[in-house]
């Protein structure tokens, strides 16, 4: 009995070493559950929408908290870039969703809505992206 509390005892000492070092910017291993609900601390992130609300085949525009963005889903997972296209006044939302890739509206350019990448021209620069935060019922994105 005692061996399994002194045992006990200098797991929680371990645990609380990890943890310092950690917070002091050392690099150790430590549980990922610790390390989540650290990360998740820090981050701050914003609730868009129901994820039943995201059609299937085209994107939904969201505006809050000063961002415009369009939210789009393909294959059960769902994806977030700025809504106002990086080469000029098309909206991404009113856009043709093939797969991942958005078709702007205004001139036909695309981008993989994964990564923001530039699919086809005459769009030059990525569009903006956001993280999703995985979440049961809401489209959680995390925001700087
Ligand atoms: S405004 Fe989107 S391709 Fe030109």
């Amino acid at each position: 009995m005692l061996s399994r509390l002194a045992s006990g005892r200098a797991r929680l000492q371990n645990h609380r070493q990890i943890i310092k070092t950690v917070e002091k910017g050392g690099s150790q291993i430590i549980h990922p559950s610790d390390l989540t609900s650290k990360i998740e601390a820090k981050m701050s992130t914003l609730t868009l929408c129901r994820k039943d609300e995201v059609p299937e085949d085209e994107g939904l525009k969201i505006e809050k908290d000063n961002l415009s963005v369009a939210v789009f889903q393909f294959e059960g997972n769902y994806y977030v870039m700025d809504d106002l296209c990086s080469h000029g006044p098309g909206s991404l939302s009113e856009g043709f969703l093939d797969g991942y890739e958005i078709e702007c509206d205004f001139h036909a350019g695309a981008f993989d809505i994964r990564t923001g990448e530039v699919l086809r021209p005459p769009c030059m620069v990525p569009q903006k992206t956001y993280r999703v935060i995985e979440h049961p019922e809401d489209v959680v994105i995390e925001i700087p």
